[in-house]
């Protein structure tokens, strides 16, 4: 038996925007491989994505090891997009347990050069998205008897990392601890992982080379993959995890636990 057979999931950010990795055919981000170990774990995955065409890739994939997705095209940025990929959900599979919103975004600068735009963009879309998908699929998750929430916060919540990403991810950690105590009586947890230097698709379009300099101060000294990452999404959604919820789970190497000398 797997460990969720008989679930289903929806997954927000599902795509992967970025080149492949080395020896990879198919990108692999975070959120892809997410939804590929989803399915692979026995649940059926609703892919969704502002880019359809990157959602129905992991569908595909997915399909392609005989499990059960579909894809559709969701912009957290609207709110109308996130009800109605929730109830695309329930109408596709006939209900909802399980939600990992894996979308977030890097815009801005430092405190100086950062505008206001960039400022908002990034809350509407790192805070304000989760919000609206966790909104919609409660109800849902109420009505199928309890689920779980896992969303993809980062390292950045707990130290400087961009004037604008570590107060947004900050942000959704405490959003996320909220539902978790508002939400407990319904049977439902909600947790985050807080990532860091994960060799995934927006680590690679957004550092190159850079990226794998960078573990020099990773305890571990390597790049994380996006495959131990789903690891912990996937025991999070689990029973394993049955009693634990309002928690942030650090996957980053040991980064956040060193002292730099
Ligand atoms: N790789 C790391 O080391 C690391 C570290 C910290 C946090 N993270 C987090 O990991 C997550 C993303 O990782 P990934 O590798 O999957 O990245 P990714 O950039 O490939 O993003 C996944 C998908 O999100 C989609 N997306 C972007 N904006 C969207 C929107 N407004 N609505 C719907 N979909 C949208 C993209 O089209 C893409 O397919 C983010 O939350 C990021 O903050 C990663």
């Amino acid at each position: 038996m797997a460990r969720l057979d008989g679930k289903v999931v929806l997954i927000s950010g599902g795509g992967a925007d970025g080149p492949p990795g080395p020896g990879e055919t198919v990108a692999i981000g975070n959120g892809r491989a997410a939804a590929i170990l989803c399915a692979r774990e026995g649940a059926s995955v609703m892919v969704t994505d502002r880019s359809l065409d990157l959602a129905a890739q992991t569908a595909d994939l997915i399909r392609a090891e005989g499990g059960a997705a579909e894809a559709m095209a969701a912009d957290v940025l609207s709110e109308a997009n996130c009800r109605d990929a929730v109830a695309a959900t329930v109408r596709r599979f006939g209900k909802l347990q399980l939600l990992v919103n894996n979308v977030g975004i890097v815009v801005g600068g430092n405190l100086l050069t950062t505008t206001a735009e960039q400022f908002d963009l990034m809350m509407a879309v790192n805070v304000r998205g989760h919000f609206f998908m966790m909104k919609y699929a409660v109800p849902e998750m109420k009505a199928a008897g309890g689920g779980a929430i896992v969303n993809v916060s980062s390292a950045a919540a707990a130290r400087g990392a961009g004037v604008t990403y570590g107060a947004s991810k900050a942000a959704l950690n405490i959003l996320t601890r909220t539902v978790a105590v508002e939400h407990a009586r319904d049977g439902i947890r909600a947790n985050t992982v807080m990532p860091a230097y994960i060799d995934s698709t927006i680590n690679r379009r957004l550092m190159g080379d850079r990226s794998s300099r960078a573990t020099l101060q990773v305890p571990l000294k390597r790049q994380g993959t996006p495959w131990e990452l789903a690891e912990a999404i996937v025991f999070l959604l689990c029973d394993q995890s049955s009693f634990i919820t309002g928690v942030d789970l650090i996957v980053d190497g040991g980064a956040l636990a060193t002292y730099p000398m």
